[in-house]
């Protein structure tokens, strides 16, 4: 049997991916995120310690285990050696667990500015992007002008480098954007490069394929999620990477059939921070509701999420997509004060009933039909075994899972790694 196993979001990210990694690290050797960038924000609690991540992989807090950055991540150095600073106060060795790939593509202060200008100018149609840089350093990637971690040791990396801002400045300049910041984020930049290359840089795929010959098991850690999917999301309000399964295989250089189970976390509701569409959106109490118990504000940039019932369409195509093969429900907790939850089962589109997403997911023409089960209306905080939960949860799971035709083997009633609650013996937590 191999033992690369991914780990991804189901719904438009923040699912609870981090919470879960931590997890789930006593099982592995190894933790890798393949994809996306500081446009992700994973939290952690544990010990009284609540911790966000951005670019480095949710396994960092355990001593035995390893944590890469893969190639097809991509890295803003100033952010990353912030988070080691950050690290650094709760664990002083965490570094030394820390590997990066010569593959990442580095986001530059240009690709910032670019992010910036290309959302000012798209106006009311704008991404809500998180303003990382994260989309021009893809276009850079596929466009074949980027700049890979492993650039920063070559002696031509300076001059790369120098031709790069002169293509970013000639189309800010197209923009008509104010580059009056740069100066000032190039010399932050140029000083975290130096840093940078203090830091463990590897060639990632060989280290992975060694390692797997050595049988070290590896967890593959998704950033986003898969409704954010470049090609399978809700296009054009996407991020710019592969952020399904098939990402784990590009994003690490590990081949489809080394993977063994793909995990899929979703919320016991929905939320999307963002534009774009959001089919069981609630501008109701019910969505404040939700909004406000699950504290919904979001981990990178803060911005309020928009909240709404779970949307089981969506969630079927994306285990669909990804092939997961066992789903984990987050934030069961978060609905404990509604009587009754609705679920979305289906939609009238144009009048018709349908049971996928279609193309055009034009809210005008796009209505969600709901199923309305009884909430269970008590508090799961507190709770630590499965077997004792409430039947109301236990007929959400089943319905969920009779649905989407996969089993649901964790839910999760609070933000601490404690709050976790296994369901089948496929999880050891
Ligand atoms: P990620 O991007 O998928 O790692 O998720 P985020 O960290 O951005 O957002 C998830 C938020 O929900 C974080 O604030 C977590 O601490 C919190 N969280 C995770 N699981 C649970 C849960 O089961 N219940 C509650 N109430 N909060 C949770
Ligand atoms: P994690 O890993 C939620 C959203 C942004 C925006 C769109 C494009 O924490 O789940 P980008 O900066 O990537 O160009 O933004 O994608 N977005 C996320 N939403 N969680 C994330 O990551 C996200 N990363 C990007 O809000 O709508
Ligand atoms: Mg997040």
């Amino acid at each position: 049997m191999s033992n690369i196993d991914v780990l991804l979001g189901l719904q438009w990210g923040d699912e609870g991916k981090g919470k879960i990694v931590d997890v789930l690290t006593r099982e592995y050797d190894i933790i890798a995120r393949f994809q996306g960038g500081p446009n992700a924000g994973h939290t952690l609690e544990f010990e009284g310690i609540k911790h966000v991540l951005h670019t480095i992989p949710s396994g960092i807090f355990h001593a035995k285990a390893t944590n890469l950055v893969g190639n097809g991540v991509v890295i803003d150095p100033v952010i990353f050696l912030k988070e080691i600073d950050a690290l650094k106060k709760i664990d002083p060795v965490a570094q030394d667990r820390l590997m990066i790939s010569r593959k990442a593509h580095l986001i530059l202060p240009t690709h910032r500015l670019l992010d910036a200008a290309s959302e000012q100018a798209k106006g009311k149609s704008k991404i809500g992007s998180t303003l990382k840089g994260i989309g021009p350093t893809y276009m850079d990637k596929t466009g074949r002008n980027g700049i890979r971690v492993g650039d920063i040791e070559q002696p031509y990396f300076l001059e790369k480098y120098k031709n790069l801002v002169e293509k970013h400045l000639q189309l800010l300049d197209n923009y008509a954007f104010d580059i009056s910041p740069l100066k000032v984020m190039e010399a932050e930049w140029m000083d975290a490069i130096e840093k940078f290359r203090g830091l463990s840089l590897t060639d990632s795929e060989y280290f992975l394929i060694n390692q797997m010959n050595k049988g070290k098991r590896i967890l593959a850690e998704g950033a986003q999620g898969s409704l954010l999917d470049i090609d399978f999301g809700s296009y054009p309000y996407v991020t710019s990477s592969t952020t399904t399964a098939a990402g784990a295989c590009t994003g690490l250089g590990v081949a489809p059939n080394k993977i063994n189970r793909v995990i899929g976390i979703f919320k016991a509701y929905c939320t999307r921070v963002g534009s774009g569409p959001f089919p069981t959106e609630l501008f109701d109490q019910d969505g404040e509701q939700l909004r406000v118990d699950g504290n919904e504000f979001g981990s990178t940039t803060g911005r309020s999420r928009r909240c709404g019932w779970l949307d089981l369409p969506a969630l079927k195509y994306a285990v669909d997509v990804n092939g997961v093969t066992e789903l984990m429900m987050m934030k069961a907790d978060v609905m404990s004060s509604f009587d009754t939850i609705k679920v979305c089962t289906g939609y009238k589109y144009h009048g018709n009933d349908i049971d996928h997403l279609p193309y055009a997911t034009d809210p005008d023409f796009l209505e969600p039909q709901y199923q309305s089960l009884k909430g269970w209306s008590c508090d799961l905080t507190k709770l630590n075994d499965w077997k004792k939960a409430p039947p109301e949860l236990m007929d959400y799971v089943r319905f969920i899972e009779d649905y989407v035709g996969v089993s649901i083997s964790l839910v999760s009633v609070g933000p601490d790694r404690e709050q976790t609650l296994k369901i089948s013996t496929i999880v050891e937590a």
